[in-house]
């Protein structure tokens, strides 16, 4: 097995305090890393590097780990355009527009679903995406979240069954027997293909005893649970999200003090969607707010043709910094340790050895071009397992 020396990094964030100068991002200047299997066997100073069989030298760039987006909506088919320009002009968003995707989706072929997510990830990567979790929710049958989430995990381990994500059409006279159908055969269809469980908990999808109900299904079928909610309003969600210990709770736009010690106390990750508040043209929570607290925050595109149709964890980045409250680093923290953490994986997102060798060489000297340069195209490379 041939080793790889990765020299001439200007700026290697290494996530990992002890590796580099001591800070959350452990930075170390005028780094090497080396790459052996796969794996990140050293990282530290390029003056002390050990040798290597290859080498690659990255020329002064900055290199970070690959960014994990662990919140995407990546299965569907449709354009909801129309509903982003008439948004732009004073149309409320609401859950309801899942529905417009779900019509979609269901008219849509595999072969169709399958190529629209392989062209959506592929874009992601380009970008930095090095790992990303993708939900079902937009089938809402079935047969068609099985089939979702047989076509996600062609793409990525972490895969979410989201079958809790509105109450579709044909049931719209009785949610309840919806919640039966979710919890029983489309759980049983769906939980060989998926990591996890979440509900859409809101006004307009399901309250805290339905998405308690269905988490509790999930989890007791073995899958993580995890929620999206307190989007469009203060509610239960982030309340029942501690409560059940889930590892994250998504959007977090609405919150009270009572919701912010809770995620403290808890653990539980609070996974904020700048895109959303973006797509939606609404109010952007507090990130400080939640880091000065001493809650996990991890950062996600949130990515779906409705609420936040980008996949650039980058545009997430700078929009966490200039509308959030966020320092630099700490934008590019959530955004790859935060995210591995979401998604409890010990080996991605940070450059401890034995870490997955996922990374991101950027045009620039800094990780801080990411939010100080917004828009540019900065991700010049990006090696999954040490591969280009
Ligand atoms: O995470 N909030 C619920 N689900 C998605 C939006 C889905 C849609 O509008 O199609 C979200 O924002
Ligand atoms: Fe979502």
């Amino acid at each position: 097995m041939t080793s790889l020396l990765i020299t001439g990094i200007g700026e290697l964030v290494t996530n990992a305090r002890e590796a580099g100068d001591g800070s959350e991002l452990g930075i170390v200047h005028d780094a090497a890393m080396v790459v052996e299997r796969n794996r990140v066997a050293w990282v530290g100073e390029a003056a002390r590097s050990p040798a290597a069989d290859t080498s690659y030298d990255v020329g002064g760039r900055a290199v970070i780990p690959g960014f994990v987006d662990s919140h995407s909506h990546l299965v569907f088919a449709g354009d909801r355009s129309q509903e982003f320009a008439a948004r732009m002009t004073g149309t409320p968003y609401s859950a309801g527009g899942v529905r417009t995707t779900v019509a979609a989706t269901r008219a849509a072929t595999d072969e169709q679903l399958a190529a629209n997510l392989a062209r959506h990830v592929a874009e992601m990567r380009r970008q930095g995406t090095t790992t990303v979790e993708i939900k079902s929710g937009y089938g809402l049958t079935v047969a068609d979240e099985a089939r979702s989430l047989a076509i996600a995990e062609q793409a990525t381990r972490e895969t979410t069954f989201l079958g809790a994500h509105v109450v579709p059409p044909e049931f719209a006279d009785d949610p309840d027997g919806y919640v039966d159908l979710v919890t029983g055969p489309m759980l049983g269809a769906c939980a060989p293909h998926a990591k996890w469980i979440d509900v859409f908990c809101e006004r307009g999808a399901f309250d805290a005893d339905q998405a308690r109900t269905v988490l509790t299904a999930g989890m007791a079928a073995g899958l993580g649970g995890r929620l999206h909610a307190n989007q469009l309003g203060h509610g239960p969600g982030v309340q029942l999200a501690c409560e059940m210990s889930l590892i994250a709770v998504d959007h977090c736009t609405y919150l009270s003090d009572e919701d912010v010690s809770a995620l403290a106390e808890s653990g539980t990750t609070a996974t904020l969607l700048p895109g959303v508040e973006f797509s939606t043209r609404s109010a952007y929570p507090d990130a400080r707010r939640l880091l000065d607290a001493g809650c996990n925050v991890a950062l996600a595109s949130d990515c779906n043709p409705g609420s936040s149709y980008t996949s650039s964890m980058p545009l997430c980045i700078a929009l966490a910094v200039r509308e959030m409250g966020m320092s630099p680093s700490q934008a590019l923290y959530a955004a790859t340790k935060g995210g591995a953490d979401a998604l409890r994986r010990d080996e991605i997102g940070h450059f401890r050895p034995g870490a997955a060798a996922d990374l991101v060489v950027l045009d620039a000297p800094s990780y801080v071009h990411l939010a100080y340069r917004p828009g540019v195209p900065l991700v010049s490379e990006v090696l999954v397992g040490g591969i280009g």
